[in-house]
């Protein structure tokens, strides 16, 4: 019989085709007409499960899209892990930017192309494959198992939280394992200890009952895309400083601690630059863009739209503006808070030539992982041995809301273990995941489930 390990190595082929068997269901879970797909993806999981013969298997059905729980606890003095993922995507357009289709996964220069290659089927589907290689070798898993992945991620999980008040028993666990985010780097190992949270708003400014002549009528009346656009410019000085009264009231200052480890970070302005073709970077002044990226807060406009918008010029003075704007936030920042805030502020700052309504988005809250947690330690040696280098901590500007409910619900921390790469392009045209990372992190989590016992002693 061989290892786990060994199992793993063996097994590549199948891995992937299975894998992309998964990548060919387009699960997005934001858009109704992809229902049935969403079950289906969930169907495809209850059956990798039932394959491997685990204890239980059950599909939770909620007012939304279902949860996959699987569980497999032989042990009575071992750790439970509870394995966390998202079977949902984000929808694929523009369509026309990918260089293959979205769900036809098109391997190309050893990387995975398709909608949720990185975010999250490729990392979650790791963890599926890992119990698998103890399972098929005939080996007691090293700890007991819980899975719970759900198809709500991307809409902000509204089902999956009151899911784990009601279901607080059979979810107890010593830790959470998650991989839905970035190494450091290529080839560079790292442990996330901190994402943020999220408010996301929506304005609308409306002025004149129709559109109007802007000859006949503009300069007499007011114009309700200028006021939005007036209203976005006040929300932060020309520090990058957010002007929205009480924003930072509840903001952790990061300690000198804290800065000292953003700076030891091997990071590469000069190539970050370069990627992403800007002359220059930006911020809160102050600030590294490090510290910008994941430990400060922020405000951006997503999306902005009103008036004539096709070919030419349609001379327009529009009858109202619309803006969708987002807050990323940091401990200890509340969403709720921050959108009322928001809404407050935004009121305030509206003329009454215009009427403007403020409305709120799914959000979240931001949280931060205790780095004298032993999983972090036992999951920092598996990525050594498995990656052959020594594993850094980082904060991420990323939000995975459910972290901060499963502290909070189950009182546990998160082991961030994340195998995608800043340049995967999630939620963007050709997604991608490093097939040698998709193998490289199935071996780490096996190892990391292996060494656990040892490290929780
Ligand atoms: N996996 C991402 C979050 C992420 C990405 C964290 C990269 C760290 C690094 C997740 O699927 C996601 O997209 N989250 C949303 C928030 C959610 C409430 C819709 C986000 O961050 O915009
Ligand atoms: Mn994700
Ligand atoms: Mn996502």
């Amino acid at each position: 019989m061989s290892t786990p390990q060994e199992y793993i190595e063996t097994n590549k082929e199948k891995f992937i085709e299975e894998l992309f068997e998964f990548l060919r269901i387009p699960s997005v879970s934001t858009d109704s007409s992809k229902k049935e797909e969403v079950q289906k993806a969930a169907n495809f999981l209850i059956s990798q499960f039932e394959n491997l013969g685990l204890n239980t298997v059950k599909k939770f059905d909620t007012p939304g899209h279902p949860i996959v729980y699987a569980e497999h606890c032989p042990h009575e003095d071992r750790p439970t892990v509870l394995i966390y993922g998202h079977y949902d995507v984000q929808p694929s357009d523009p369509d026309e930017l990918w260089d293959s289709p979205a769900f036809e996964p098109t391997v190309k220069d050893g990387l995975i192309y398709a909608r949720g290659a990185s975010d999250d089927k490729g990392q979650a589907f790791t963890h599926v494959k890992a119990i698998e290689s103890f399972v098929k070798t005939g080996k007691e898993l090293p700890v007991n198992i819980k899975f719970i992945l759900e198809g709500e991620e991307e809409i902000g999980s509204p089902n999956l939280v009151p899911f784990l008040e009601e279901h607080e028993d059979l979810l107890a666990c010593d830790m959470v394992l998650i991989s839905d985010t970035a190494m450091f780097a290529e080839d560079q190992p790292s442990i996330t200890y901190g994402l943020r949270g999220l408010a996301y708003m929506e304005v609308e400014v409306v002025g004149p009952n129709r559109d109007l002549h802007s000859g006949v009528y503009g300069g007499a009346v007011e114009n309700p895309l200028n006021v939005l656009c007036e209203i976005i410019a006040k929300l932060k000085d020309e520090n990058g400083v957010i002007q929205i009264p009480g924003f930072y009231d509840n903001v952790i200052p990061l300690t000198k601690t804290d800065r000292k480890a953003f700076a030891q970070l091997p990071f590469n302005e000069e190539e970050y630059k370069k990627t992403l073709g800007i002359k220059a970077v930006h911020g809160e002044k102050g600030y590294s863009t490090l510290e910008r990226s994941s430990a400060r807060p922020t405000l951006d406009v997503n999306g902005i739209w009103g008036g004539y918008q096709k070919e030419g010029a349609k001379t327009v003075l529009p009858s109202k503006g619309n803006a969708k704007i987002s807050m990323r936030l940091v401990p200890d920042q509340d969403p709720k808070e921050i959108a009322q805030l928001f809404k407050q502020h935004v009121e305030s700052l509206a003329p009454d030539t215009v009427k403007v309504t403020v409305t709120e988005h799914h959000g979240g809250h931001p949280s931060v992982t205790d780095l004298n947690f032993y999983g972090l330690k036992a999951g920092a040696k598996a990525f050594e041995e498995i990656y052959g280098k020594e594993v850094l901590f980082s904060r991420e500007g990323g939000s995975i809301p459910i972290v901060a409910d499963f502290k909070r619900v189950l009182g546990v921390e998160s082991v961030l273990m994340g195998f995608g790469l800043t340049s995967n392009a999630i939620h963007s045209p050709n997604e991608n995941f490093a097939i040698k990372d998709f193998y490289r992190g199935i071996k780490t989590s096996a190892r990391f489930l292996e060494l656990l016992p040892e490290y929780s002693s």
